[in-house]
């Protein structure tokens, strides 16, 4: 079916980082092509099946925070939005200027420090480049409280260009494999005319007996490679998950106990161009 959203909002060249003086740009010249004008219908009902007011709730890349309007009007008390462009959280501080349910932080979601009950996802996910990816699991699984959980949309599509980039469940089921707990990952049955059939509607929990770890890595070059790499590290025991950036630059490891930078290093030594080393500053 032809979709009615205009989904893609490159005003500049498409090759530029996608970092706050790209996605202000966007907001700037209003090409916010993303924007449905109100809540994501299963995000209204994710809302209304929570019954506790005041658990705290996080809505990152939140743009006009739709989901936030509803919030406030179920009596939900304890709101954070953060989005990275100053235009964005300019019209947000406006929008919920008398609403003390509502906190608006203009900044990179990588570098927010604080933990959460829920973590609300709507088009966010696919507004990052692919290769951060795996910083986006580890950081939500940094950002959630005990039993915390991260839902919302995610596109089970792909698109020719992005923003936004697309994906599958197949996909984010390698990915998010043991840093949470698939509660629900189903295709969406009461999207948005524009994306019917096009989402999937994801509640996963976090899951405490597991360390996420994230780390860099240099001297991949190929896919061959990065499969022996991530082939080794599976093997190695107590490990549950490994997968590496599509830029072959990072690397998560999700285990159930702690394993040594040392082990990680011996298991790539055969190589003197490897280097791997532990959780590396925000890249954008
Ligand atoms: C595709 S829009 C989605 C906006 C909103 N969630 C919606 O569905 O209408 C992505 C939003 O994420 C914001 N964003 C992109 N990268 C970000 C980052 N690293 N930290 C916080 N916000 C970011 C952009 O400014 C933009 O408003």
């Amino acid at each position: 079916m032809e979709s009615k959203l205009e989904e893609g909002c490159c005003v500049v060249a498409c090759e530029r980082p996608l970092d706050a003086a790209y996605w202000d740009a966007q907001w700037k010249s209003n090409t916010i092509g993303w924007d449905l004008g109100m809540p994501a219908p299963p995000l209204v009902s994710l809302i209304d099946s929570i019954e506790n007011k005041s658990v705290k709730i996080l809505i990152p890349g939140c743009g006009n925070a739709y989901e936030a309007d509803y919030l406030v009007s179920k009596g939900f008390k304890n709101i954070t939005l953060i989005d990275i462009s100053e235009t964005a959280c300019a019209i947000l501080k406006v929008k919920f200027l008398n609403q003390s349910a509502v906190r608006v932080l203009c900044k990179d979601f990588f570098k927010l420090e604080d933990t959460f009950d829920i973590i609300i996802e709507q088009t966010f996910f696919c507004a990052l480049p692919p290769s951060l990816r795996l910083r986006y699991v580890w950081k939500m699984h940094n950002l959630l409280n005990a039993n915390g959980i991260l839902a919302g949309l995610l596109f089970n599509r792909a698109f020719e260009v992005g923003p936004p980039f697309g994906g599958s469940r197949e996909e984010y089921e390698k990915l998010f494999y043991g840093a949470f707990e698939f509660e629900n990952i189903e295709t969406a049955t009461n999207s948005v005319e524009p994306r019917a059939n096009m989402e999937l509607f994801f509640s996963f929990v976090k899951n405490n007996l597991v360390m996420v770890n994230l780390y860099s890595f240099e001297g991949i070059t190929c896919a061959g490679c990065k499969n022996s790499v991530t082939e080794i590290y599976s093997k190695i025991v107590g490990v549950k998950n490994v997968n590496m950036s599509s830029d072959f630059r990072e690397i998560l490891i999700v285990t159930d106990e702690e394993i040594s930078i040392n082990e990680l290093r011996e298991g790539i030594a055969y190589d003197k161009e490897y280097k791997i080393e532990k959780s590396p500053a925000v890249k954008l």
